[in-house]
């Protein structure tokens, strides 16, 4: 597919993904205003552990909450992909967060069902589904939201519901400045990597081009690790790619010593670097050593900065910046950004073998 002939995206994107990235900053907002008319009990206000339950398009958004609050939120912030929360799950301390968009993924169900039987605090977030049954069934606090999409594609919702529902229980501060800053940074960005703007001018084009045939490999650092993954994660789902992220610094600490071998990989591999200039200042001094590593070891990178004043900004700008990129690259490899083929058989034959154990 020719990046520059846009209006034959659709015989690709059957289902409208491009809508869907272009929605990103109307969702925060959206998403933002929705967390905060949520009403809870007393006992929501004094909880020592906040712990997110999910899979997926579904998970990021509690790992991108971690590593946005990390320097502000008193009490740890947990994600658990599973079916088994750990033991420190319980009591009525812990506050559980059980978050799927279509409301049946196995795990999250089965991890919020152990987690109710240690008599924790829970919130529901899903459009609908098992999980929204369970909610109305159990009093649960419920955060439904209606976006019709795939689970990933509601990543605004995802991320900046658990992020309203932590000021809604006092942990972090009113992010309302900050939410409306990013919406406004993605949406000036945007307007210069939308579908019409040509590759000669737009450089998530650019990039997604760059990227054909290469493996992908992302790295970020303190509160854009979880950006990494996520770009990870577009470019295996929209894309239908390979690709992998690491983490700075412990990146240095043994990825880098194996860059050679296989040649092959090294020669495929394209290092896509998430920076910021709010990274921590020794951070800063590693990208540069980190480049300076590459270009001694042939092996191609690229930096992206984060734009804005704020973390939130810099985490959303990337964020969206990479999901024009992954969607750039499925028209690219001539695939179909929105079904999930794989994950759809995978669900139905883990149903064939029977329900899990709740
Ligand atoms: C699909 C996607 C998946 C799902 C995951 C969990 O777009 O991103 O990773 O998020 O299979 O499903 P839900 O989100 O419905 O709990």
């Amino acid at each position: 597919m020719d990046l520059d002939a846009p209006t034959r995206f659709g015989e690709l994107d059957s289902d409208g993904m491009i809508e869907r990235i272009g929605e990103l900053p109307q969702q925060c907002l959206a998403a933002w205003t929705l967390a905060q008319e949520l009403e809870l009990p007393p006992p929501y206000r004094a909880v020592q552990h906040v712990v997110v339950l999910g899979m997926g398009g579904s998970a990021i958004g509690g790992t991108l909450l971690q590593g946005l609050v990390a320097g502000e939120c008193a009490v740890p912030v947990t994600v658990v992909r599973g079916y088994v929360p750990p033991a420190f799950v319980h009591g009525p301390g812990c506050l559980v967060v059980a978050c799927s968009y279509s409301g049946n993924t196995e795990e999250t169900l089965s991890a919020l069902n152990a987690a109710l039987e240690q008599g924790v605090l829970p919130v529901a977030v899903t459009t609908g589904g098992a999980l929204a049954s369970l909610a109305q069934e159990r009093g649960i606090p419920l955060l439904h939201f209606d976006y019709s999409s795939q689970p990933r594609a509601a990543l605004g919702y995802s991320f900046t519901l658990l992020l309203g529902l932590l000021h809604r229980v006092g942990l972090v501060r009113d992010y309302s400045t900050h939410v409306e800053e990013a919406a406004r940074v993605m949406t000036q960005w945007q307007a210069r990597i939308e579908p019409q703007v040509p590759t000669a001018r737009n450089a998530a084009k650019a990039l997604a081009g760059r990227l054909v045939g290469r493996l992908p490999v992302v790295y970020g650092a303190g509160f854009l690790a979880a950006v990494a993954n996520r770009w990870k994660t577009q470019f295996n789902e929209n894309s239908k790619h390979w690709a992998f992220f690491e983490q700075l610094p412990e990146l240095h600490h043994n990825a880098v010593v194996g860059l050679g071998i296989p040649r092959s990989v090294r020669e495929q591999a394209f290092v896509l670097m998430l920076r910021s200039d709010l990274d921590h200042p020794r951070v800063q001094v590693r990208w540069d050593v980190t480049q300076e590593l590459f270009s001694r070891e042939g092996v191609e990178a690229e930096t992206l900065e984060g734009r804005g004043e704020s973390p939130l900004a810099h985490m959303l700008s990337l964020i969206h910046f990479g999901d024009y990129v992954s969607y750039y690259l499925a028209m690219r490899n001539s695939v179909d950004p929105t079904p999930v083929e794989t994950i759809a058989f995978l669900k139905k034959r883990l149903a064939e073998v029977g329900p899990a154990e709740a």
